[in-house]
């Protein structure tokens, strides 16, 4: 399904049957409340309906799609994080999500843009929270102002068809003016990007990155939230609408057929994970192994505020990339802060000179490949809250 499209029936499309009794508050003067994208919708009461259709199709923790929207005001409007959706064995002080929430926002400011509109973003509008603990007070405060001289951001085209690309890539390297293209993004953020390309550093990260899974799916529990977010049939996605399954990797056709009838089934691999564990650790090795560039964004620092913004650093990124046509896969696993993860990544922070202080928010690998079906996302009315 065309990207477009998709927004449509998954996002707004669908939404407007279910939105029309929790928006009718907020709409004023009987506005009719009209979705569609084929012309321009001037009515007050939708345009954050809008951008929430884009703002939910960026990068976001295993597709957790973990935001909450709660509308002061046909314009303005709160972002918090939806608790029932985090990653606690994986991502256990939720530095994850707070990333996922700066995808989000960032999303929505360059969507505003191509709307007509100016996001004005206040950051923790009840206070900021300490790193290691999570608070039900808003991540950020929206306000939308129409200008009608608004420089649409370039990166508004890209918002269709950006994807994290989880297929085998084909070893190329980016070239020079591509490195130094993406380095130009980081020039003004508080964030850096450092791009590694060498054969001895991609082996080296090859064998880290693919005994980091190795880690992460030694135990149970943390191969289990995995499991949960893996979509084993196309039911399964269309009745979730978060998580990814095998298309989404880039396995289609006769073979996600057979996969999916003979090898996959959740009872069996909830029970004994043993297989998809083994699975999630070779697929590890051949994608990072096709893969011959590498790159991380750092922080001096980690506060709640620098993960959010980091969030919108690398969104932008996947944006960016996605513009000059390249593929780009987070790998997270080595990243992570439960213990047993801390001695391989207190190695990889050696290896590559990262001071103490720095934290690696993402890594990521780049480089060329075919596309991937689209991750679903939920309707834009589930996010809603009064
Ligand atoms: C903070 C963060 C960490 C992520 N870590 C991984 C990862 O370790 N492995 C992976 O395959 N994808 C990772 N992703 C990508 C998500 O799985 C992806 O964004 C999500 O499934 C939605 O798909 P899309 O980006 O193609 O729209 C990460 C994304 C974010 C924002």
């Amino acid at each position: 399904m065309e990207r477009r499209n998709f927004i449509r029936v998954m996002g707004v499309g669908l939404a407007v049957a279910t939105l029309t009794s929790t928006l009718s508050r907020y709409a004023t003067n009987n506005d009719s409340i009209d979705y569609g994208w084929d012309g321009p919708d001037d009515s007050k009461s939708d345009i954050y309906l809008k951008v929430l259709a884009y703002a939910i199709l960026c990068p976001n923790p295993h597709n957790k799609q973990p935001w909450l929207i709660k509308v002061n005001h046909p314009k303005s409007f709160d972002l918090y994080i939806d608790q029932t959706r985090l990653l606690p064995e994986t991502d256990p002080f939720y530095r994850q999500i707070h990333i996922g929430q700066g995808c989000f926002l960032e999303m929505l400011s360059i969507a505003a843009t191509g709307l007509g509109y100016h996001a004005e973003i206040e950051y923790f509008p009840q206070g900021e929270y300490k790193n290691t603990v999570l608070k039900s007070k808003p991540i950020a405060r929206i306000v939308l102002t129409k200008h009608i001289k608004i420089d649409i951001d370039p990166l508004f085209n890209y918002i269709l068809t950006r994807q994290s690309n989880k297929r085998e890539y084909d070893n190329s390297r980016l070239t020079p003016d591509q490195k130094y293209q993406l380095q130009m993004l980081f020039m003004k953020t508080q964030s850096s990007l450092t791009i590694h390309d060498s054969k001895s550093d991609n082996r080296y990260l090859q064998h880290r990155l693919t005994e980091a899974m190795v880690i992460e799916v030694a135990n149970k529990a943390r191969d289990l939230e995995t499991i949960k977010m893996f979509r084993f049939n196309d039911q399964e996605v269309q009745q979730y609408r978060d998580g990814f399954g095998l298309e989404h990797s880039g396995v289609t056709g006769i073979k996600k057929f057979m996969l999916e009838t003979l090898f996959l089934d959740r009872k069996e691999t909830e029970k004994d994970p043993s297989n998809f564990s083994k699975q999630s650790v070779d697929i590890t090795r051949s994608i990072s192994g096709s893969s011959s560039t590498f790159a991380w964004i750092t922080t001096k620092g980690n506060s709640r505020l620098q993960q959010v913004k980091v969030g919108r650093d690398y969104c932008r990124l996947n944006l960016t990339t996605t513009a000059m046509g390249l593929a780009q896969h987070p790998m997270s696993q080595i990243l992570q802060e439960y213990d047993d993860m801390l001695p391989l990544q207190a190695q990889f922070k050696q290896r590559f000179n990262i001071k103490a202080e720095q934290t690696v928010q993402m890594l990521v690998r780049l480089g060329k490949a075919k596309k991937t079906t689209h991750t679903p996302r939920r309707l834009v009315s589930s996010l809603l809250i009064s």
